[in-house]
């Protein structure tokens, strides 16, 4: 698997791949790769005949008072495992590469919307780094399909539409979330936590499932059901940040007789932010 840093080595591939007729599928990350990244890669195997992986700690995403710095760099285990996986091509940009007039001076994707609320609400300015430099990432590469985890649910569809709505022309693929034994998400950020932390944190998934089958067994008072969900979790130790029923495609609330949730959750546990979501269907 060949790694580079520059944009026209990047391109150039790109453009070879493009002359032989061969399709591309696209899978940024941050880096700090596990299964779940790992299973975006199987997935984009499956999709095209070439797959470019970036790695890039956006610095646009990340408010003042959160993790950029500590963010986990382990660029020689991810390169490792990107070619064990039988990712083709690993794009790795400077944020001087990204951003060379600095981040005030850069011109930026904001997604009204879906954006609000949820991680939305809690990270302000998090979506527009996103959507910012997914778009960038999407012109530099430009892949026919690019996939990315459901685990972030709220982003995959803050992306999704901006796609729809600038006419961005990539098939956006969600794939379904990774879980250790205990059906905690796989996330980078489960690096921070101790293996008890980690049992603990189990209890995010568990009560969303509750929850699921509480739904589908009768129960529309969405409202009563979030205040009991976040009692149970917060009893294990968790501070529960945003724990909402939603409207799975518009991330409203839903109507009495919206069929299509999802459940979004973000919790702490110490300074951890964890986060994960279930989508279910009720008749
Ligand atoms: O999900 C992530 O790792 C990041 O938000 C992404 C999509 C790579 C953009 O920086």
């Amino acid at each position: 698997m060949q790694t580079t840093s520059e944009i026209r080595s990047l391109r150039s591939q790109i453009k070879a791949w493009r002359q032989a007729g061969l399709s591309v599928a696209f899978v940024p990350t941050m880096g700090n790769l596990h299964e779940g990244h790992f299973s975006l890669v199987d997935k984009a195997k499956t999709l095209a005949d070439k797959v470019v992986v970036s790695i890039f700690v956006n610095p646009m995403q990340f408010g003042a008072n959160e993790d950029l710095d500590a963010y986990p760099r382990t660029l020689v285990q991810d390169q490792q495992g990107l070619s064990e996986r039988g990712a083709d091509y690993l794009f790795t940009p400077t944020v001087e590469t990204i951003y060379p007039n600095g981040l005030d001076a850069q011109s930026f994707v904001d997604v009204p919307g879906v954006s609000m609320g949820y991680c939305g609400g809690s990270r302000p300015g998090h979506f527009r780094g996103v959507a910012t430099v997914v778009t960038k990432l999407f012109n530099l590469v430009q892949p026919d399909f690019a996939c990315f985890g459901e685990k972030d649910f709220q982003q995959l569809q803050v992306i999704k539409t901006m796609v729809r709505d600038l006419a961005i022309p990539v098939e956006v693929i969600g794939v379904p979330t990774q879980r250790d034994v205990n059906g905690l998400a796989l996330s980078s950020r489960n690096g921070y936590l101790s293996e008890e932390q980690k049992q603990q944190a189990a209890i995010l998934f568990k009560t969303l499932n509750w929850m699921k089958e509480e739904i589908q067994s009768g129960q529309r008072d969405y409202a009563a059901l979030e205040v009991q969900a976040i009692a149970r979790i917060e009893e294990l130790g968790l501070k529960v940040d945003y724990l909402s029923v939603a409207e799975r495609n518009t991330l409203k609330a839903p109507h009495a007789d919206d069929q299509q949730l999802v459940i979004l959750a973000a919790a702490f546990l110490d300074k951890v932010r964890l986060i994960d979501n279930l989508t279910l269907d009720w008749s």
